[in-house]
């Protein structure tokens, strides 16, 4: 007879500990999925947003362009509005961020009838030239940044933000 016969009791306990560890993984596996997959969604199929603004309509006078896109944060979807400034230059299309380097304020192009060509912040008398360089002796510190842009059947589409390449 051998000494490594399992006991009625240890056969017990091995049973009782593989089953009730298959039932927690049963138990465990959903919400551990719940918790992490929307996580590892795949994102949208374009990171361009279509405007309603026509190329042939640009000039070289920047118009505000508002745009509205979904975001999907984790399990929290919403809709985004958000704006660019756009104009062309010769046949360049430039689309520069409307938010402020200061304090995050929107600013206006032409906003100070004292400098018609420039982009004025309003919160703190904050300026930038057309091709987004902040003025010197105001309070940005830095251009304003560069949307991305794409044309698609004749609208612009806007992209993602990046540092401004124009300056
Ligand atoms: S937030 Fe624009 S100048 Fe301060």
């Amino acid at each position: 007879m051998s000494n490594n016969r399992v006991s009625r009791r240890q056969f017990l306990g091995y049973t009782l500990t593989g089953v009730g560890g298959f039932m927690a993984a049963g138990m465990l596996m959903p919400m551990i999925r719940f918790a992490v997959d929307p996580v590892l969604q795949a994102g949208g199929t374009s990171d361009f947003v279509l405007t309603d603004q026509r190329v042939d309509d640009l000039t070289a006078e920047p118009v505000r362009v508002d745009f509205a896109f979904e975001q999907v944060d984790a399990w929290y979807t919403s809709e985004v509005t958000n704006s660019a400034w756009v104009f062309k230059e010769g046949d360049k299309i430039i689309a520069l961020s409307p938010v402020c380097k200061h304090l995050g304020c929107t600013v206006n192009w032409a906003g100070d009838p004292e400098e018609p060509h420039q982009f004025f912040c309003p919160c703190h008398a904050g300026r930038y030239e057309k091709n987004g360089q902040n003025v010197a002796g105001t309070p940005p510190l830095g251009p304003l940044d560069e949307y991305e842009t794409q044309v698609q059947d004749g609208f612009i589409a806007i992209g993602a933000p990046r540092a401004n390449t124009l300056v």
